[in-house]
């Protein structure tokens, strides 16, 4: 197969922000996974796990959402600030029935974008709670002045508001969020963004509002037929952005299916209801371009990544899981068609960032392990930024299993701000190799890094041996004559990184 690259031909920019995460009150991401508080014995800075924010950092999180998720409409923020022992402990009803003493709050949510440099994105809450609680949140988060909330804040200890970069009006609203239709939700999100006020124009805050569930077009359509009364002028100041949720569940939403114990045919199917993210993304985009063909409103999938059947003997609403090669390959196929929709999509956030769902990390007590998902957006952090080049595979052939097949390789390619590019490929067959004979439209590249994350498709890290997948350099190409392209040989089941640059640079 050929990959043809147009270094001449540019796409657009890759906003960072697609390589989001998102963290929420649920089982063990925020508590133990993230805050083990101050006085605990694993190293912690303002009671912020050290080894986690470290390792959070190498991959260049740009922007992360919380409290939630279905948290988020059942959240009341003024139970989460002032002094610890005063706070309010309650019943987290969505997540395990567990005790929630709103140790971390709005103060301490902050204090980890800080430690992390991270854009924030703070969801409120539409289905349980009032304009005004919103509308007060907000000022209490970013007006620099004298009123109530501010004064509350500095009375908390915090003197200068904070920057919140992104607001959601509401989450799933057309389930846990309030079980609404779309036309009522729609009109709550005109009342309600209406108070999330922007006090300092130099600190625009984008306001998200609460989109589809996989395929509901329905919802798309009709919360922008509400919501712009078909004049495009509405849209200033009013829709930022629009989100979609989609999971990948292998065996279905009852079923879900094990982590780690999986057939080649689970594998193939895996895979493919990965890839279906290019039609929602392109579908959804399609109702988008109807009432916003200049594309201001970025499509957000703040939610996204496998969701499994949780690991034996823990707690079914912790919604732990385990990692292997399967979901590199998830992340990869996904990020790579979030890159190559960089026009309309402009945030994403992957579910979760520890301890839950699809992580990139994976706490016990003090210690932590990298999943192979994390090496992959350790892969592609190259891409934050970039812009995106016209790219495409020729001659390739599809592998699968049964009836589900899938394409044998999937790409995307950027150019950095100092001229390097970038180039993702993931390989999907479990048992062969792929050939793939790369050309660059103008040569004179040379490959300054390459690495490789994969293995058997069952392999992932454990406490016990945690490095059994990782991001391993890759050498398995020859360079052509005048740095016009390469020959790779890419091993099965695996995501490998190409950096490249100009040769004499
Ligand atoms: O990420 C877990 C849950 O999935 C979120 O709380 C909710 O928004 C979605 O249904």
């Amino acid at each position: 197969m050929r990959l043809y690259i147009n270094n001449k031909k540019e796409m657009g920019r890759i906003a960072p922000e697609i390589y989001g995460h998102f963290s929420e009150h649920l089982g063990r991401c925020i508590y133990e996974g993230i805050y083990v508080g101050e006085d605990s014995a694993i190293p912690n800075e303002k009671g912020m796990r050290c080894d986690v924010v470290q390792a959070l950092k190498e991959i260049q999180v740009p922007v992360l959402r919380w409290p939630g998720g279905c948290f988020a409409d059942e959240y009341h923020w003024k139970d989460g600030i002032g002094p610890k022992e005063k706070r309010k402990r309650m019943v987290n009803t969505h997540w395990g029935g567990v005790v929630e003493d709103n140790s971390f709050g709005t103060h301490e949510f902050f204090e980890l974008a800080k430690q992390l440099g991270c854009k924030t994105y703070v969801n409120g809450n539409v289905g349980s709670g009032t304009v005004q609680e919103m509308s007060e949140w907000v000022e209490y988060m970013t007006f620099n002045g004298v009123s109530p909330m501010a004064d509350l804040r500095k009375e908390n200890g915090q003197e200068e508001p904070w920057r919140v970069d992104y607001f959601g009006v509401g989450n799933e609203n057309w389930g846990c969020g309030g079980n609404m239709r779309p036309s009522y939700y729609a009109d709550l999100y005109r009342r309600y963004q209406t108070y999330v006020r922007v006090y300092d124009p130099k600190k625009p805050i984008q306001k998200i509002c609460g989109g589809a569930n996989v395929a509901d077009y329905h919802w798309t359509k009709t919360v922008l037929d509400t919501c712009f009364d078909h004049t495009p002028e509405a849209l200033h100041g009013f829709m930022d952005g629009l989100s979609l949720h989609y999971y990948v569940h292998p065996e279905g939403w009852e079923v879900k299916g094990s982590a780690t114990e999986f057939d080649e045919e689970v594998w193939y199917k895996t895979l493919s209801k990965a890839l279906y993210m290019e039609e929602l993304v392109e579908r959804h985009g399609a109702i988008m371009d109807q009432y916003d063909p200049e594309k201001k409103i970025g499509m957000v999938v703040d939610e996204w990544g496998t969701w499994y059947t949780v690991e034996p003997g823990t707690n079914p609403g912790f919604l732990y899981q385990q990692n292997t090669v399967r979901d590199a390959l998830v992340a990869g196929i996904t990020l790579n068609i979030f890159n190559k929709h960089c026009d309309r999509v402009k945030m994403a956030c992957l579910a979760q960032m520890v301890n839950v769902l699809q992580s990139v990390l994976l706490t016990e007590g003090d210690q932590m392990i990298k999943t192979p998902t994390y090496h992959v957006f350790h892969q592609y952090r190259y891409h934050q930024g970039a812009t995106l080049l016209s790219s495409s595979l020729v001659d390739e052939k599809e592998v699968g299993c049964g009836e589900w097949k899938v394409p044998e390789v999937t790409e995307a390619v950027s150019e950095d701000e100092e001229g390097f590019i970038t180039i993702t490929l993931n390989h999907l067959a479990t048992d062969e190799e792929a050939f793939v004979d790369v050309s660059l439209a103008e040569g004179g590249y040379k490959v300054m890094e390459a690495t490789v994350v994969g293995g058997e498709m069952h392999a992932h890290n454990t406490f016990e041996e945690p490095e059994a997948v990782t991001e391993k350099p890759f050498d398995n190409y020859t360079e052509k004559a005048y740095g016009k392209g390469l020959s790779l040989t890419l091993p099965p089941s695996s995501v490998t990184l190409l950096r490249l640059q100009k040769i004499g640079d």
